[in-house]
């Protein structure tokens, strides 16, 4: 690794000519058989209402995520209302939820009529910290949402013993971990119910989209019904329960039809991915003043959604801010963002009335969103050996610049 002149300063970038990221393979990819596909169920006449495609990718999905059932929905966002309706959840009680996410997971207990409460996260891995779940447990608690972020699994093992001990359900807000593993099992089948996004930028995308996952028949149905306006996929002609009201948020079969083609492709990418993650922690070990974002356990297959690194400040020289850290990276060829900006809590259209929800003390989402936190776009991870290389060498670079000591 070099400690030469960084290229902020005139020196030679690592990367001439090209960015690190435009190596990266396009996305969302595209696959030719997915084209068939798609004029297929154009030529059909069968574009909506849980057809051809979206019934084999029901099937297709489950096994592939290691569920007994999964029920495909408009998005990651309903798919997280609907799996607390079947739950149960609703006013009056409480959902702990971590204080860095998407909008979404801590909205959904408040369409349901719960209130949410935030917690601190884990200043490593990033996932919901299991203490500061166990001390903001009341009465009133009714279930957990933690969150696979990026691309770590939350500690599944201790949420399990404290849902376990209070008689909580546990909804996995799995929107970036789409066949991630924990201790072998699949994420979305650790708790009750699992919620996946296929927005644009997810691993597995059709535009718009999503699914939850459960081992459970009488959930799978209660989901099934809760977004098919009523009808059942298990219990044809069974009413639904008394006083559903069954939403429309179904999916179209060419959306399900471009999921299903990913789905054959995506253990291969995993790989990819996992293998470069590998490389790139290997070559980045000596590295002062950053490290990337942890796994909880050895054994966790993680998907990576995102590339996630994180500053260690305390390494780092007095003026060395995140911002001066990123122009200087930007300088090299390497494009690292801030993702959100802010813990959930302060985003911009977080206008939610203060009563509704509860903010625990929550430091660590402080100091990681505003300071430590730089990502990048999981695809990163399916360039090649040589591209990794240098990626790695332009981020030694600079670290060692502004490094301490
Ligand atoms: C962690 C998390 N949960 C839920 C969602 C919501 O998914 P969707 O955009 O499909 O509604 C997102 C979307 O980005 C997300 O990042």
């Amino acid at each position: 690794m070099t400690t030469a002149q960084l290229a902020i300063n005139g020196g030679t970038p690592v990367f001439q000519g090209a960015s690190a990221n435009s190596f990266a393979p396009e996305w969302p990819p595209s696959f030719p058989e997915i084209e068939e596909k798609l004029l297929e169920v154009y030529r059909s006449h069968q574009w909506g209402g849980c057809k051809k495609f979206e019934q084999q990718l029901m099937v297709d999905y489950a096994a592939w995520q290691g569920a007994k059932y999964s029920v495909f929905m408009a998005n990651g966002t309903v798919t997280l209302e609907c799996a607390l309706l079947a739950l149960g959840v609703g006013p009056g009680d409480e959902v702990i939820v971590p204080g860095v996410s998407w909008m979404a997971t801590a909205q959904a207990p408040l369409y349901v009529g719960a209130k949410t409460v935030m917690v601190d996260i884990d200043p490593d891995t990033m996932c919901i910290d299991p203490a500061r779940i166990e001390e903001a447990i009341t009465s009133r608690t009714k279930a957990i949402i933690p969150v696979h972020l990026f691309s770590s699994v939350a500690d599944m093992d201790k949420i399990k013993a404290i849902a376990k001990k209070h008689g909580l359900f546990i909804v996995e807000d799995c929107a970036h971990a789409h066949g991630a593993r924990q201790h072998g099992v699949g994420v979305g089948s650790l708790g009750d119910i699992g919620s996946f996004s296929f927005q644009s930028s997810k691993l597995m995308t059709a535009g718009e989209g999503g699914c939850c996952t459960t081992n459970d028949e009488k959930y799978a149905d209660y989901l099934f019904r809760a977004s098919h306006i009523g009808g059942s996929r298990l219990f044809p002609g069974v009413k639904p329960p008394m006083g559903l009201m069954c939403h429309q948020y179904r999916l179209t079969d060419f959306q399900a039809a471009i999921i299903l083609g990913q789905l054959a492709h995506q253990d291969e990418m995993k790989q990819k991915r996992l293998t470069q993650f590998h490389r790139l922690e290997k070559l980045l070990s000596k590295t002062p003043g950053i490290m990337l974002q942890k796994s909880t356990f050895q054994d966790d297959e993680r998907a990576f959604y995102f590339a996630c690194f994180l500053l260690k400040p305390e390494q780092l020289k007095a003026d060395a801010d995140r911002a001066t850290i990123q122009k200087a990276l930007e300088a090299e060829g390497v494009f690292l963002n801030i993702g959100w900006g802010y813990p959930i809590y302060d985003m911009p259209m977080w206008n939610i009335s203060p009563e509704t929800y509860e903010k625990k003390e929550t430091p660590v989402c402080e100091d990681t969103i505003y300071r430590r936190q730089l990502v990048c776009t999981g695809n990163i991870l399916l360039a090649d050996n040589d591209v990794i290389d240098k990626f790695a060498e332009a981020i030694d670079k600079v670290m060692r610049y502004y490094s301490a000591h």
